[in-house]
């Protein structure tokens, strides 16, 4: 088989990532967590005390900033400026800083870079916002994602809840409104379906259910 390219948009909540790393390891491919990079950039700015609302300091931020990711049997880890940050970046408020970050044109410019890079040689999936539309608009296989908001609320709610957070359902859901209004709107690409990807509505389908139809557009897609 030879090298190819998955990739997966939709908006927060929606199973992307879940399902993405299971795909990945049924294939033996490697699995790329997008949006990490961009939480990762939130991260670095929240701690050097740069307001991510000034777009100059958060683009120059990226200057100090040192990002690697390292793809393994759970998915990714990934480092900035040497520390292993993987866990860090996993709260409702970087999440919200990354969506911030993420509108800024010249960051784009950085994260993409790096995302084409690890495509070029290994067969990826890939997951995030503007993968089929921007990142990868070559990619076999174009999957777009999607749930309806109550459960992706749900879905977020359980996350946090198992990290040992204690959530409040509205304020996340409110969260998750206000990040795919964000994400949706912004003028560097936003999130849409490329005209060329496949939906899937993950509301009432389990995450097996969801890899299969996956694994059944790749067999049939990619030879
Ligand atoms: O998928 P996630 O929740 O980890 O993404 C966090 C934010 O990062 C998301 O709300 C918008 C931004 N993002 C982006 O702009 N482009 C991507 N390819 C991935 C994420």
């Amino acid at each position: 088989m030879k090298r190819f390219s998955i990739a997966v948009d939709g908006p927060a909540g929606s199973g992307k990532s879940t399902v993405a790393k299971r795909v990945a390891a049924k294939l033996g491919i490697i699995y790329v967590d997008t949006g990490a990079m961009y939480r990762t950039v939130a991260l670095h700015c929240t701690q050097t005390g740069i307001d991510l609302q000034a777009e100059a300091a958060v683009v120059a931020s990226l200057d100090e900033l040192n990002m690697r990711i390292e793809p393994n049997a759970e998915g990714q880890k990934i480092f900035l400026n040497g520390e292993d940050v993987t866990a860090k970046i996993r709260t409702a408020e970087i999440g919200k800083g990354a969506s911030t970050v993420g509108a800024y044109q010249k960051v784009r410019e950085r994260m993409v870079e790096l995302q084409q890079d690890m495509a070029k040689e290994l067969s990826v999936i890939m997951d995030g916002r503007d993968i089929g539309t921007v990142v990868l608009p070559e990619a076999e296989v174009k999957i777009y994602l999607d749930a309806g908001v109550e459960e992706r609320a749900r879905r977020r709610v359980g996350e946090l809840i198992a990290k040992g957070e204690n959530p409040d359902f509205e304020e996340i859901r409110n969260m998750i409104i206000q990040r795919d209004y964000n994400d949706m709107n912004r003028a560097h690409s936003p999130l849409k379906k490329a005209e060329d990807a496949i939906s899937l509505d993950s509301t009432s389908m389990t995450i097996a259910e969801v890899e299969q139809a996956i694994l059944d557009i790749v067999a049939e897609r990619v030879k």
